[in-house]
């Protein structure tokens, strides 16, 4: 049966994987947070592709015969940089795909200072909507206050001030980290328009397997079970690796 693995930096990738194992009971998962290395947005291009790379062997070590990038900064890494030899799904084109109405005229993305700076959305928005106008703002600090389970309405706080240029001047924004739709509903308040963000995504590779679920950190596993439950109401015991 084919197993997929599922990569990200910690909690934003438990999220997609929420979402998945609903959708697809039957699939076998295995999911890596990698999260020693976290924020990956803050790293290098080269960092980044050796962390990745050391990501992408030890899943198929463990048995991935696909692999599912829950993140979007490393999304933007060039495929021939990265390991070649199994099949990669990306976020950033599906997400993108969502906005097909064609209400939609100026869209805000939000991400990591890397994927902002990589201008990868810009780029495939504006090649599936050529006379679509987008802006991009980084929020460095939003994927960290995430794993640290930072006092919401700080969070808010910041959200509002950083976001206070855009309200009321987008039709909608993209949440281009896989850890700021934790916050959507801030998001659409604050700016009032539309969240679109990577949860929604069709998988291509679903296999009828028996649904079975492993959960593996590069930190501490514990911690990452208690973020795990206070965010997402979700029991799971996890292991760590040593990558
Ligand atoms: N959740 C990831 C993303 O979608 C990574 C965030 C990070 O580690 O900086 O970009």
């Amino acid at each position: 049966m084919s197993k997929i693995g599922v990569l990200d930096s910690g909690l934003g990738g438990m999220l997609m994987m929420k979402h998945l194992i609903q959708r697809y009971p039957a699939q076998d998962f295995i999911f890596l947070a990698d999260q020693i290395h976290s924020p990956f947005g803050h790293k290098t291009y080269e960092q980044l592709v050796n962390i990745v790379n050391q990501d992408i062997q030890w899943l198929k070590n463990q048995g991935a015969e696909s692999i599912l990038f829950a993140c979007n900064t490393i999304s933007c890494i060039q495929p021939q940089d990265l390991d070649q030899s199994i099949r990669i799904e990306r976020v950033v084109e599906p997400t993108c795909a969502q906005l097909s109405d064609s209400k939609i005229q100026k869209v805000l993305v939000c991400a990591t200072p890397f994927t902002v700076a990589s201008g990868v959305y810009g780029k495939t928005l504006i090649k599936l909507y050529p006379s679509l106008q987008v802006e991009s703002l980084a929020l460095p600090n939003l994927c960290s206050d995430v794993e640290n389970l930072t006092d919401r309405d700080i969070v808010i706080e910041g959200l509002n001030n950083q976001l206070h240029p855009y309200v009321h001047q987008v039709d909608a924004v993209v949440l281009g980290c896989t850890h700021f739709p934790v916050y959507k509903e801030a998001f659409e308040q604050i700016l009032g328009c539309p969240a679109y963000e990577s949860n929604q995504m069709t998988l291509e590779l679903v296999s009828e397997g028996t649904g079975e679920l492993s959960y593996y950190t590069t930190a501490d596993a514990a911690i990452f079970d208690t973020q795990c439950r206070c965010i997402f109401q979700m029991n799971i015991v996890s292991s760590k690796v040593e990558l």
